[in-house]
């Protein structure tokens, strides 16, 4: 079942999000996140962006060139960054505008997978900063929070102007 996906500004999408406990209290949203997020038609799905103030993102970097490789990511945590990379970002929360954003061009994550294990993954390229845009919306972030506030101004009134 797809969800609606929340827009910004609604405060759900400014909000910190609580760790998950128990990774079955979330299998269902997990589905629908997927479900959601191949519709839209998006790479990556934070769960305050279906209105779930939860700490978990899927992800699926590569699915429009090929197959699919979906990456279910709970209680994420960056535990090593390295470089620096610059590129255009958008988000299915607020569609329409695209801000170059600034981020580690590689990182090691740690999370929970799908069936409740701990993983250790060290991801580069456009995994890295998909995973470093949805670890944004877990803290109450916005990619474009990460610009100048001149930069963030701008791009806000293009983006409330499109709507
Ligand atoms: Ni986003």
């Amino acid at each position: 079942m797809t969800r609606e996906i929340v827009q910004y500004p609604d405060a759900r999408l400014q909000t910190p999000c609580a760790p998950v406990a128990d990774v079955t209290e979330v299998a269902d949203l997990i589905r629908d996140m997927f479900a959601t997020m191949y519709e839209a038609p998006g790479r990556g799905l934070a769960a305050p962006q279906v209105g779930v103030l939860k700490r978990v993102f899927v992800m699926d970097a590569g699915w429009k060139e090929g197959a699919k490789t979906p990456k279910t990511c709970i209680n994420p945590e960056i535990i090593a960054a390295s470089g620096r990379v610059t590129g255009p970002e958008g988000c299915l929360s607020a569609p329409g505008v695209l801000a170059q954003i600034e981020q580690h061009a590689e990182i090691t994550l740690a999370y929970t997978d799908a069936a409740g294990l701990r993983q250790k993954e060290t991801l580069s390229g456009f995994e890295a900063i998909c995973a470093q845009h949805e670890l944004d919306h877990l803290d109450g972030k916005m990619h474009f929070d990460r610009l100048t506030a001149k930069a963030r101004q701008d791009l806000i009134a293009d983006y409330e102007a499109r709507k």
